[in-house]
């Protein structure tokens, strides 16, 4: 038997029993007569002690030991002198009497401990080293307990786990698809999918009327803190379903999780806003409800008075920062030139301070008077000490985007994205379409097979823009956790939709032919949702990336640098694929 407990098991009750540990040196110190090792396993930490009184070549042994040797030790359960309260088994320690080398370690390349001293690149290259630390491995262990919980839930409401192809057809998701040539078919691709959609909407045409699945997808994009090429859903889908039923059974998961994985219950239902309020108010459609400082728009009050980058501008708005009038002049060209760098885009930010006797002091006074300015106060309901923040531009849309950077930066400088509180929203009512000038054509907002809203429907020959759908998103402080809408099964309607964004009749068939020719045959109306679980993991574990709550991700090009992946093929695979490859330049 190679272990009678496991390194984090051992209690003060446990004293004087004989125990057998296996694990790996975290680290030994030499003090007089005695050696001290931490032995380590995914449980937690065991102190062990050789004394030489005990035996001197044990001793001696002991002290040959490296950093990661795998060892196993026989010996006796102790109290210790000096407790360590900082860990579970800090009350105890093992004396030992027998050590037997498992197997021996090469010098780690950074230390297996906490505050490591390995940085980003390394770790990921040794990344199986990097989960044996604590702060890694509890992401893991956080994020088996979320997929249990999850089939717990969907288990108890009838949900059947149904697996899906991995090799497919591309599915219109909005990425790029990852491909993979199919040798006995020369020169065809599979496509890996963006989402199982088709897949689980026939799954409803074949009458499992609640399917989900936990599901790796793929999408070739590019990467962002909460993107990776391949992640995973809970892919879920209804039949016989309208919107509401959805988003109960939904919101009905997301406090589950909160309740069984992190303690936390919700009074009432969950916030909803459509997706125009969002775009106004925070101009985005995942604002973070952690703080408030809603947009307000000034139009009216601030353009006609001779400042011509307000007269010029299709739009001005502002934010009001509670409590910043102490932001210095040196923060606020800070400011200034946060909202300049490219990645935000704004031309430049106009600010006013509340005055402690209520006056407004602004960076654009000579074009106004107080008068005026205290309109503009009274819009934002401003008191005292309060800092008003303004944007304008020629194009409202991107304008709103701006200033959406500008109110996270605050709500980041005055500490109001605080990770263990949860602001958890509804946004619905998102358009069906998405203009698109380059292409002068419509993309759909979800997908194509999102159904319009019924009484939208006739838009859909005078006004598509217009045309709401029956989608929804749920955001987690700022974070799109997951989609979902109403299908279209009805396979006329299904036919206008790929006309409208702009597909052959041939075209649609060759690529969605299987769909529509199924939905001839008896379709349920349906509908569902997916979840991103990595997201919910990294939200739930105060993580900024999902990254670390993934075993094994990508960097930011891409690649996993622990398998050097990807790489070339050899000449042989490549012929046996009838693929040649031709590198362009650069
Ligand atoms: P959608 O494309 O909105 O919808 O994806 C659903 C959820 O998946 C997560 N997600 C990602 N997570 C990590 N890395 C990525 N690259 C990534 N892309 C998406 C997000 C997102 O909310 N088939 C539809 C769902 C449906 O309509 O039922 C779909 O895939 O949390």
């Amino acid at each position: 038997m190679y272990r009678t407990h496991t390194c984090g098991e051992l209690r003060l009750a446990d004293a004087n029993k004989t125990v057998t540990l296996s694990g790996w040196v975290q680290k030994i110190r030499k003090m007089g007569k005695m050696s001290f090792v931490d032995l380590r396993d995914r449980y937690g930490i065991t102190q062990l002690v050789f004394d030489e009184e005990h035996g001197a070549e044990l001793c001696e042994r002991a002290n040959k030991l490296g950093r990661e040797y795998v060892i196993q030790v026989t010996g006796t359960v102790a109290e210790r002198s000096a407790k360590n309260p900082n860990i579970p088994t800090g009350d105890i320690e093992i004396i030992a009497s027998e050590l037997n080398i498992l197997n021996q370690s090469i010098v780690p390349p950074f230390t297996i401990e906490d505050n490591t001293d390995g940085g980003d690149d390394l770790r990921m290259k040794y990344r199986y080293l990097d989960l044996r630390r604590n702060a890694v491995r509890k992401n893991l262990e956080l994020r088996h307990k979320m997929a249990f919980e999850v089939r717990s839930y969907l288990d108890k409401l009838g949900f059947l786990e149904v697996e899906t192809p991995v090799l497919v057809n591309s599915t219109p998701e909005g990425a790029r698809d990852f491909v993979v040539p199919s040798r006995m078919n020369p020169g065809q691709f599979y496509a890996l999918p963006q989402s199982p959609q088709t897949l689980k909407q026939l799954l409803m045409v074949s009458g499992f009327d609640r399917y989900f699945q936990i599901v790796k997808c793929f999408r070739d994009e590019d990467l962002r803190a909460d993107r990776q090429p391949e992640f995973t859903q809970i892919d879920c889908e209804m039949s016989f379903v309208e919107q509401e039923d959805v988003l109960q059974i939904f919101e009905g998961m997301a406090k589950h999780l909160f309740k069984t994985i992190r303690g936390v219950e919700f009074d009432g239902p969950f916030r909803r806003m459509t997706w125009h309020d969002a775009m106004k108010y925070y101009g985005s459609d995942k604002p973070d409800l952690r703080f408030g400082m809603e947009f307000v728009e000034l139009m009216d009050v601030l353009k006609g008075f001779g400042f011509s980058v307000f007269d010029n501008a299709a739009y001005i708005g502002g934010i009001c920062a509670k409590g910043a009038a102490h932001y210095t002049r040196k923060q606020l060209d800070q400011l200034t030139e946060f909202v300049k760098r490219p990645q935000v885009g704004a031309k430049g930010l106009v600010y006013a301070r509340i005055e402690a006797d209520g006056n407004v002091k602004s960076s654009v006074d000579k074009f106004y008077t107080q008068e005026t300015l205290q309109a503009m106060k009274a819009a934002f309901n401003a008191e005292p000490g309060d800092l008003i923040l303004i944007l304008s531009g020629d194009d409202a849309m991107k304008t709103r985007k701006q200033l959406c950077e500008l109110r996270l930066e605050m709500g980041n400088q005055l500490g109001l994205r605080d990770k263990d509180k949860f602001a958890c929203l509804w946004v619905i009512d998102f358009p069906l379409f998405e203009w698109n000038e380059e292409d002068q054509r419509y993309y759909a907002m979800h997908h194509p097979f999102t159904s319009p809203k019924p009484e939208d429907i006739p838009l859909l020959d005078t006004d598509p823009g217009k045309v709401r759908a029956n989608a929804y998103d749920m955001v987690i402080n700022g974070v799109e956790v997951g989609g979902g809408s109403i299908r279209i099964h009805d396979s006329q309607l299904q036919d206008k939709m790929f006309k409208l964004l702009g597909f052959t009749e041939e075209r649609a068939q060759e690529q969605f032919g299987f769909l529509m020719n199924a939905f001839k045959y008896g379709a349920p109306p349906h509908g569902g949702l997916a979840y991103g679980l990595d997201r919910w993991v990294s939200i739930f574990a105060g993580l900024d990336s999902i990254r670390d709550c993934i075993a094994f991700p990508k960097n930011n090009s891409g690649r996993d640098v622990m398998l050097d992946a990807p790489s070339v093929l050899e000449p042989g695979q490549l012929e046996e694929l009838n693929i040649k490859v031709d590198l362009k330049e650069n």
